[in-house]
């Protein structure tokens, strides 16, 4: 007999319980230190992340949500410029080009790498900020409607 098991999309349990212990000790040596803001242990991540990107600036932050802020808000953007975002991504990249005033503009992304090919299909700017919203508003509700599919019949909608 076929059992069928989910696959999770991010298998953050499964990640964790590969390097546990690791986490723990980590965990346990921040909250012991009660160096929880630009600790020792944000300085050496910020030290090994520039080493590993081979660049001299990083600024470490909460979570990947900030870090987007953050960048957007070092370019000289104004309310309503059209930010070009991919169309298959985390709500985040769009979250916070919205809580700037700014407006998201999705384009596809290539099928290879999941990322924006900047040399294909990179969509106009002008006029097109409304589509993207009420595609967005679109892919929202069927969100919402997946999930409380699942919810009351168990199973995907
Ligand atoms: C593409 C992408 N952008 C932004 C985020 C937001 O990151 P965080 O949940 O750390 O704020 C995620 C999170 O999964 C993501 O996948």
């Amino acid at each position: 007999m076929c059992v069928m098991r989910p696959i999770q999309m991010v298998d953050l349990k499964g990640q964790y319980a590969k390097i546990r212990e690791k986490v723990d000790g980590a965990i346990r040596e921040v909250i012991e230190s009660t160096a929880f803001i630009n600790g020792k242990a944000v300085t050496d991540f910020a030290k090994n992340l520039s080493s590993y990107l081979g660049i001299s600036q990083v600024i470490p932050c909460a979570n990947g949500t900030d870090a987007l802020q953050i960048a957007l808000m070092g370019l000289d953007l104004k309310p309503g410029d059209e930010v070009i975002t991919p169309s298959f991504t985390f709500i985040a990249t769009t979250e916070v080009v919205a809580l700037l005033g700014l407006k998201p503009l999705f384009a596809d992304v290539d099928p290879a790498t999941f990322c924006l090919d900047p040399a294909n299909d990179i969509p106009e700017p002008a006029g097109k900020a409304q589509e993207a919203y009420d595609e967005l508003a679109l892919h929202m509700q069927r969100l919402v409607r997946m999930r409380l599919g699942e919810l009351l019949i168990g199973a995907p909608a």
